[in-house]
């Protein structure tokens, strides 16, 4: 063979490979199959193939089903994608019923039918899964209403909040997660099937009995917007972002719980992981694995909106981009939520170390502000400075502020000469968490409440 033959030959596979999608977009056969048996049904109820053919179609898809799940299904790069494999198979089998199948729609409309369906089926598979991992996070804080743990503002010890209220700040944010997934799969749900190429066809096809039939709420209203729309993916990949880092903001948490320097938690031992080297470590991999998965997880959002960005109406090749990171981030979506759902389920909480790093940083300073507010009715940043004043003292005897004696406070400040020694009371770790009262604070009562307003919003979702 002349070099000149050879490099035709291994360009043309080359642009084969290049051009196919089948490796990994034959990861929505089902959704293929499932459109294409809807589509079939229509068109044979619009007397657009015969019920004879339909019939052929439909068993002929079912059977490529089985095939598949069974393993048995050769996938080429020759037939360039899901549909045209699907398609070339039906029609070796059923001959010229097959080749009906395409009547009224185009490979645009397609794809765009099945990555929608699945982008919806994994929008609740997804939701569902949170569900669980909120549920984990408000049972953990129905056990810890009233253990201490520093809150923290800036990583510095700031004020005493119970551990039950630090866990249900993280149910707050799975919750928005899980609305974002209903609200995405409610915006979305709509047929993209019948737009065909991008403009619609002249065949007397029913649309909204397609839509009907694949579970959507109706048929998209433009095709030339519809045939190269993937705002429907963009959103999945934008909830599973933020998701992602929601859980690698409690991994974060518990990648330094777990230290020797604070010893809140203890991770179950299956999910630490020992050093090849210092036979005395226990690594942290996992929450170290959730939280580095969130960087390729945002990859794929920002690859998605840069291939998006420059695309003249209707569909363009570059939309064939669109899948993979999608698959990514769906199956790291799966696979976290699930992981941390069990790491937070097995959790070992240290009550005790969480209480003893209250005393350290004069967590009640804010207290003593406040009580000068409210009982001496001093202006805020008055009663700052004054409070000031007494954490000075109070580093200086090398004592938590909640430690003073009455006399320690007195002798701080002179606008504190005299002060009620029911101040003490005010500065107990305990009190001070109970104090905040508000609503959305952290006294007990408040994240008890909030314990049951989750436990019934959890109730009310089945
Ligand atoms: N494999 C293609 C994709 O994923 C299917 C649509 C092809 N349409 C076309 N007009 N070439 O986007």
């Amino acid at each position: 063979m002349s070099k000149d033959q050879i490099l035709k030959n291994t360009n043309a596979k080359l642009l084969d490979q290049f051009n196919a999608s089948v490796m990994f977009d034959k990861e929505l056969y089902a959704q293929d199959i499932k459109g294409s048996i809807a589509h079939s049904k229509m068109l044979a109820l619009q007397g657009i193939i015969t019920v004879e053919d339909q019939e052929k179609i439909e068993a002929g898809l079912l059977r490529i089903k089985s095939e598949i799940e069974a393993g048995e299904f050769e996938w080429k790069i020759e037939h360039e994608d899901v549909h045209m494999a699907i398609e070339s198979k039906l029609t070796e089998y059923i001959g010229d019923a097959g080749g009906r199948l395409h009547t009224a729609r185009s490979r645009n409309d397609q794809v765009a039918t099945d990555f929608a369906l699945y982008v919806q089926d994994k929008t609740i598979v997804i939701k569902e899964k949170l569900e669980n991992l909120i549920k984990t996070f408000v049972d953990i804080a129905s056990k810890h209403t009233e253990t201490l743990i520093p809150g923290m503002t800036h990583l510095q010890h700031a004020q005493p909040v119970n551990f039950g209220f630090h866990m249900l700040a993280y149910a707050n944010m799975f919750k928005r997660d899980y609305e974002r997934f209903v609200s995405s799969y409610e915006r979305n749900n709509n047929c993209p099937l019948g737009s065909a190429a991008l403009a619609g066809t002249p065949h007397n096809i029913d649309r909204f009995k397609t839509s009907e039939l694949l579970g959507f709420d109706a048929p998209t209203a433009c095709a030339l917007d519809t045939s190269s729309n993937r705002d429907f993916a963009l959103e999945i990949l934008f909830n599973i972002s933020t998701t992602m880092m929601h859980i690698s903001r409690i991994s974060e948490e518990l990648i330094l719980w777990s230290s020797y320097e604070f010893g809140f938690v203890k991770m179950s031992d299956e999910y630490a992981t020992t050093s090849s080297i210092m036979p005395q470590k226990k690594n942290p991999d996992v929450p170290e694995l959730l939280r580095g998965k969130t960087g390729r997880v945002y990859g794929n959002l920002m690859g998605l909106l840069t291939v998006m960005k420059g695309l003249p109406l209707a569909y363009n090749k570059d939309t064939q981009e669109d899948k993979e990171g999608v698959f990514d981030s769906v199956a790291t979506a799966e696979i976290s939520i699930d992981i941390l759902t069990s790491v937070m389920d097995t959790l070992i909480i240290n009550v005790d170390a969480m209480e003893n790093a209250c005393k350290v940083g004069h967590l009640s300073a804010t207290d003593l502000a406040d009580y000068l507010v409210q009982k001496a009715n001093l202006p805020f940043r008055t009663a700052y400075y004054i409070t000031k004043d007494v954490v000075a003292v109070a580093n200086k005897l090398g004592k938590d502020m909640s430690e003073l004696t009455i006399e320690e406070i007195r002798g701080a400040n002179s606008e504190v000469a005299s002060i009620n020694d029911d101040i003490l009371e005010y500065l107990n770790l305990r009190n001070s968490m109970n104090a905040r009262t508000s609503f959305g604070g952290t006294s007990t009562a408040r994240t008890q409440e909030q314990v049951k307003y989750f436990q019934e919003w959890l109730d009310g979702l089945n």
